[in-house]
């Protein structure tokens, strides 16, 4: 069975925890595609090597470095993503999962515009940006203030850039969770996945 389940959107609005509740519950595989662009902004920067040369030589142990998911990694890989050769070295590997035997779901911003135009099922999860901005300090600490920035610069570079911009794609389902609990989230993206799932 070949089945896509796409689901693109902002930063901090839920894309990670929906697409491992649907992956659990339908017996998916499922890619984070955020974490290829955080390693490789991480390893560009931590070796002073070029983003496109970072990417072509992305390993396993790359993606497992315990630094991912800190605010500086989320801007390094924003930096590296507007570079089109940095999203092509990146392409196969996606499209290759996506259309893997046995059916994916791909979290990021552009798997239902570019990655795999098309997926079976296409979402659009978003929420307010003070919401994503709260969820994502209660993760990481700090100066709420300065996450709610970084997340406003990081939505910025990704809607304006020119390769691969974040937006819904023509025909994307949007979820708009700002005022959802993680379970509604859940149940409102599985009910898309079951409505559409062959058999
Ligand atoms: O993958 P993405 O950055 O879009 O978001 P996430 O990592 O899945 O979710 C960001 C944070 O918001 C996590 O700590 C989730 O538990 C939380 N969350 C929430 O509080 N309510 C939701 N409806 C969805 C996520
Ligand atoms: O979890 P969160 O939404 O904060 O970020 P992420 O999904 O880990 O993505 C980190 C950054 O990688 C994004 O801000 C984008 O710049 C870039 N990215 C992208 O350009 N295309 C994707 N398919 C996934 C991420």
């Amino acid at each position: 069975m070949q089945f896509t389940v796409a689901i693109d959107g902002p930063a901090a609005a839920g894309k990670g925890t929906i697409s491992r509740a649907v992956a659990d519950r339908f017996g998916l595989a499922h890619l984070d595609t955020g974490a290829l662009y955080r390693a490789v902004g991480v390893k560009a920067a931590a070796t002073g090597s070029d983003p496109v040369a970072a990417a072509l030589s992305l390993t396993p142990e790359d993606l497992a470095r315990a630094d991912l998911r800190t605010l500086e990694a989320g801007q390094a890989a924003s930096k590296v993503a507007v570079i089109p050769e940095v999203r092509q070295a990146l392409l196969d590997y996606q499209r290759d999962f996506a259309r893997r035997a046995g059916g994916a779901v791909l979290d990021g911003r552009d798997i239902g515009t570019v990655i795999c135009p098309e997926a079976e099922v296409k979402l659009f999860v978003t929420a307010s940006a003070e919401v994503r901005a709260h969820r994502r300090w209660l993760e990481v600490g700090g100066d709420a203030a300065q996450v709610l920035a970084e997340v406003r610069a990081r939505d910025e570079r990704d809607m304006t850039r020119a390769d691969a911009p974040l937006k819904p794609a023509a025909n994307a389902v949007q979820i708009d969770t700002s005022t959802m609990s993680i379970e509604e989230a859940v149940a409102a993206a599985c009910a898309e996945v079951a409505a559409r799932l062959p058999g």
